[in-house]
């Protein structure tokens, strides 16, 4: 090979290597948010989907579907970017917190831009404009004419919305009851805790087709008509332009009148409550036998471990371990819930679905009362059968296996079911970062079927039924064994 050429070759591979380098700093600095979503080929959307018409589920063919006007739009940036669409569902309040995180791309769930929020996050173009109402009781109507007959008195609204402030900023010393979800407002109100809810336009006439027995109230907020936009991560600009791209056609040729249309065709009534439904609670049940399963089966392996670090004659190993037990029982599980979830995206810079998190917070944290249950079982067996054992010439481990263990799992195994009992119940919890389990489809089924109690009761049914089983079963175990004594 000649000199010249082998310089060539060299100098080209020099370049290129320095182009693939280059290039992808130098577009991250562009806009590194819409790099990773080109790169991902999918666009995550955050929304809370109990905010019919414009995010809510609906079943189709027994399978579930999202339906709304944010729905079709999240549709249609997809479709004009070529990109898969990933709809995200958690609360309302819980958005600006994930996307910040990184959890979700944008926010497309009704969300009024406030100069807080725009703090926060940047927002696009509006592809609406609202305004508020209040809801009350049609026999309570004539009551309220104004403003000022609300004075004092209980109302209610969706947590960290604008209905919250409105709620709070216009009606003299009322006692505002913040919802997290807006389901819960409306069930607030029909069962009279609450004599008014603040709630979008557009979203109370959903609500007024399906409850007969609730009526606008006839007063006005001292407010204009207010932006609803799509948020987005600050300094994005190929994310805004694509996003507005999308927006202005969608103004131009009038789409939001098509979707609301659509919105209204898919909120329409058909078959009873179980065959529309069921569906969601069996998904539920599904989810919730699999986290809790799972939950004390790790849970007991880890709370193993954890009581004998605390049983080691080792001091710093079981001071460890005491720490990690009193801090897993002295803590929220709610909180722990939280610190996984966001924490796993936040801290570890780890994209973990909702149900792993879930997963994990609840191993973690029954692994902490199951360490209890286990070192307080080895603990009740007598000392004399260790010191018996010893002398018998069996060394600890031997000891441990052929004479302590069997009779510390008498001991344990009811405590344990006690435990996964109580984990199918807690694990309603995890529904807050939208884990599919039984309370999660509950509410969802508050949002699509406009009716706030039915779905809670038949979830409290659900509960029900798996912990009596389970404690029926255990019961039977416990009996076996004591016929084995
Ligand atoms: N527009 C109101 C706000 O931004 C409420 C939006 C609530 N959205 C929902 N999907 N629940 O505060």
């Amino acid at each position: 090979m000649n000199k010249t050429f082998k310089i060539i070759i060299v100098i080209a591979i020099l370049i290129s290597s320095a182009m693939i380098y280059i290039n992808p700093i130098a577009s991250a600095k562009e806009d590194s948010n819409w790099n990773k979503i080109k790169q991902r080929g999918e666009i995550r959307v955050g929304l809370s989907a109990d905010y019919a018409p414009l995010e809510f589920e609906k079943t189709v063919h027994g399978k579930t579907e999202y339906a709304g006007v944010d729905i079709e739009l999240a549709k249609k940036i997809a479709k004009d970017n070529h990109l898969k669409l990933k709809i995200v569902n958690m609360q309302f309040d819980s958005l600006l917190g994930a996307l910040k995180t990184g959890k979700i791309d944008i926010i497309i769930s009704g969300m009024t831009t406030t100069p807080e929020r725009k703090k926060e996050v940047d927002f696009t173009e509006p592809y609406m404009m609202t305004n508020n109402t209040m809801l009350v009781k049609k026999s309570e109507k004539n009551q309220y004419k104004s403003l000022k007959d609300f004075d004092g008195k209980k109302i209610a609204a969706q947590k960290g919305t604008e209905q919250e402030k409105i709620a709070q900023n216009e009606i003299n010393n009322g006692q505002i009851s913040s919802l997290s979800r807006l389901p819960d407002a409306i069930l607030a109100l029909k069962s009279g805790k609450v004599v008014g809810t603040v709630i979008e336009k557009p979203v109370a006439e959903a609500y007024l087709k399906q409850n007969p027995e609730l009526d606008f109230a006839d007063v006005k907020f001292n407010e204009e008509k207010k932006p609803t936009c799509i948020a987005l991560p600050k300094d994005s600009p190929e994310l805004l332009k694509h996003l507005n791209q999308t927006i202005d056609e969608v103004k131009s040729k009038n789409l939001i009148d098509s979707y609301m249309n659509k919105a209204a065709e898919d909120m329409q009534d058909d078959g009873n409550f179980f065959t529309k439904y069921g569906s969601f609670f069996i998904k539920g049940i599904k989810d919730t036998i699999l986290i809790s399963s799972i939950g004390v089966i790790l849970g007991s392996i880890l709370g193993a471990l954890i009581a004998l670090m605390k049983l080691s004659k080792f001091k710093p190993l079981s001071w460890l371990a005491s720490i990690y037990i009193e801090f897993l029982r002295g803590t929220p599980m709610l909180v722990q819930v939280f610190i996984v979830f966001f924490g796993t995206t936040a801290a570890l810079g780890l994209d973990v679905s909702a149900l792993i998190c879930g997963t994990i917070a609840l191993v973690i944290n029954s692994s902490a009362y199951i360490a209890e249950i286990i070192r307080a079982g080895i603990n009740a067996v007598d000392k004399g059968q260790t010191e018996a054992a010893r002398s018998l010439g069996l060394n600890y481990s031997q000891t441990m296996k052929f004479v302590v263990m069997p009779q510390a799992i008498k001991n344990i195994l009811p405590a344990l079911g006690n435990e996964f009992v109580t984990l199918i119940k807690e694990s309603s919890i995890v529904s807050t970062i939208g884990v599919g389990e039984i309370m999660f489809n509950a509410q969802v089924v508050q949002g699509i079927s406009f009716d706030p109690f039915t779905p809670l009761l038949i979830a409290a049914v659900l509960y029900f039924i798996l912990t009596f089983a389970l404690s029926r079963i255990m019961s039977l175990v416990e009996g076996r064994m004591k016929a084995s004594d």
